[in-house]
């Protein structure tokens, strides 16, 4: 298995669990209970860096290689750049909901909280699809010149949280994850 796609899937791991974390506070949320906007930030922040900046990139190229490899025909293969954008698309219209029931006390609850399960979903949605279709199509169709090559570039792009140059942004998450 190339470095790249170990790399990809620890980083879903991560995100994974900041989903359950954040799927949690919504839930408290929903049913009036203490909510830890904190967190919520901290998550949002995550996301909103660390995925477009870290990680899809590296799917992105993976993908570009393919698209070069004839592998996009393969059947079920995603639009990975596509669903990137459509869920950059969710993030920002939840981010901007967490920011108006913070400062808006007249946001609608509810509206916040089918805006954020969206976003919840969507990304489990896309992430199980990567490590179901695009992952296991990736392997098959790139050979090891490629993977040599995507792996040397994707090296630089570690993710903050679990990468080796630890960056003391994100240490609330790291504990949370513990
Ligand atoms: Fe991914």
């Amino acid at each position: 298995m190339s470095e790249t796609i170990t790399m990809l899937r620890a980083e879903h791991r991560v995100m994974t669990r900041l989903l359950d974390l954040l799927a949690g506070q919504v839930d408290r949320f929903e049913l009036a209970e203490a909510t830890d906007y904190e967190l919520m930030k901290e998550i949002v922040d995550y996301f909103l860096t660390v995925p477009d900046l870290y990680h899809h990139p590296k799917e992105d190229l993976v993908h570009a290689r393919m698209l070069r490899r004839g592998g996009a025909g393969a059947e079920g293969m995603h639009d990975i750049p596509a669903e990137h954008e459509r869920g950059s698309e969710r993030l920002h219209a939840f981010s901007r909901a967490l920011v108006s029931i913070l400062l808006d006390a007249e946001f609608p609850r509810d509206r916040f909280v089918q805006i954020a399960r969206e976003f919840l979903d969507g990304e489990r949605h896309h992430m199980q699809g990567e490590e179901k279709g695009f992952f296991p199509a990736a392997e098959e169709v790139l050979t090891v010149q490629d993977w040599a090559e995507i792996d040397e570039r994707t090296a630089k792009l570690q993710d903050p949280i679990i990468g080796e140059d630890k960056s003391p942004r994100f240490q609330v998450l790291r504990e949370h994850l513990g």
